[in-house]
């Protein structure tokens, strides 16, 4: 008699789930689990009636190119692989991609598929924005700060060299596809950076979020695919939340409060071109100076700031100034952020763990006094 045919033991990929951002005729579906990028059942529903082009990166378009246009099929018209890094989410690259469109004839009636970080998102999704005044694009996330942040909201935009997204659009996705496995090819850096973001949403308006990452922020630092999803998706319920309430960041909306650390964070990216910190770094020590400036309001206790600041820094992410950056220069970017109203900077602070508010509420010399102690202790330190 025949041995018994040996079945390999696998646990099965839990079912996909799926969260609506709701916007009336503009709602849209995020889906998130595993094994989705090269499942044409997942992706064929939402490609429309015309010519369907990709947009890349070099890194990711040897990982994943393959797997989608196994699912897009013959629809494929074209594909744009574009130079990777944010040095290169500038009006060239999106000139070039214009001539790309203008090259494959797309119509009004194609769809454009990002298929990467939120570099390529926010470039796609802005040429998407004003190609032929507007066609449909599909947010395919392939880095965690993607998957949580960027893919979800339709903010697009490309940088300004005195300026991070100066130039953009609101246009939302027709559909956002977020494939948790592509996750684990990340390199560690890219990964803590999007853990920043995740931690955003438990600080500004989820506390319950919060203790969940402290209590699985060893597992998350290990990317455990379970604990992944979860996070993937209470940050995409969070982000859909806010989104539907505040489309487009209106005055005294709640969309400005996903600023958290970021006023900071772009000034930081601004001064060091780009190149220093990866955003959500930048982002990450944002939110330890906004922190400690909430502190210093007497809003939060120091025992909460050293457990943020900890828990960065657990999760790989830096929490300090460079010392060698001038905190008046800084300050100077921060002016510049479009949050500022009447040259008075504005920044998101936190009321206490789980609550944050917009706000001009503290002096420039408590402002500087923060940028200055985070560069004292920065020292020779990483930061
Ligand atoms: P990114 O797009 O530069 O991607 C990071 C790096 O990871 C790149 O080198 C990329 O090639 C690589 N990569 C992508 N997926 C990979 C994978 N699965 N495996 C291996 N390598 C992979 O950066 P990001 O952190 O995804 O996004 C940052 C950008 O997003 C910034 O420009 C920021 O301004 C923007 N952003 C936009 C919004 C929004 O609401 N639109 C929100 C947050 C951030
Ligand atoms: N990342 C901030 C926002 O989408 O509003």
């Amino acid at each position: 008699m025949a041995p018994p045919a040996v079945i390999p033991f696998q646990i099965p990929p839990m079912p996909a789930r799926s969260l609506t951002v709701e916007l009336g005729e503009r709602s849209y579906t995020i889906c998130i689990g595993r094994g989705l990028l090269g499942d044409p059942q997942a992706l064929a529903p939402h490609l429309g009636r015309g010519a369907v082009g990709v947009v890349t990166d070099a890194t990711v378009a040897p990982l994943y190119l393959d797997r989608l246009r196994g699912a897009v099929g013959e629809r494929l018209a074209f594909v744009e692989v574009l130079p990777v890094g944010e040095e290169h989410k500038n009006l060239a690259t999106l000139a070039r991609l214009y001539d790309v469109l203008i090259d494959a004839r797309l119509e009004r009636s194609g769809t454009l598929l990002a298929l990467g970080g939120g570099v390529v998102g926010d470039i796609t999704g802005f040429a998407a924005a004003t190609w032929q005044r507007g066609v449909r694009f599909i947010q395919l996330p392939t880095t965690l700060l993607a998957q949580v942040d960027s893919s979800v909201g339709g903010k697009t935009a490309v940088n300004h060299p005195r300026g991070k997204n100066m130039i953009g659009a609101f246009h939302q996705p027709a559909f956002v596809l977020a494939d948790i496995d592509t996750l684990r090819t990340l390199p560690a850096r890219e990964y803590a950076a999007g853990l920043a973001e995740v931690l955003k949403y438990g600080l500004i308006g989820d506390r319950e979020f919060h203790d969940w990452l402290q209590r699985h922020a060893a597992g998350l630092g290990a990317r455990e695919p379970e604990l992944l999803e979860e996070a993937v998706y209470r940050s995409c319920a969070n982000k859909a939340r806010v989104v539907a309430a505040d489309e487009r960041e209106g005055e005294g909306g709640v969309r400005a409060l996903l600023n958290l650390g970021h006023t900071f964070g772009h000034a930081l990216e601004t001064a060091t071109g780009y190149r220093h910190f990866l955003h959500g770094e930048a982002v990450a020590v944002g939110m330890a100076l906004a922190a400690e400036l909430s502190q210093r309001l007497g809003w939060i206790d120091a025992a909460e700031v050293a457990e943020l600041r900890g828990l960065l820094g657990r999760l790989g992410l830096p929490t300090e100034v460079p010392a060698s950056l001038d905190s008046a220069t800084l300050i100077e970017l921060m002016r510049g952020d479009k949050k500022s109203a009447g040259g008075r900077i504005r920044l998101v602070l936190l009321r206490r763990i789980g609550e944050a508010c917009l706000t001009s509420d503290f002096t420039p010399a408590q402002l500087q006094a923060v940028l200055d102690d985070s560069r004292a202790r920065a020292g020779g330190a990483r930061a």
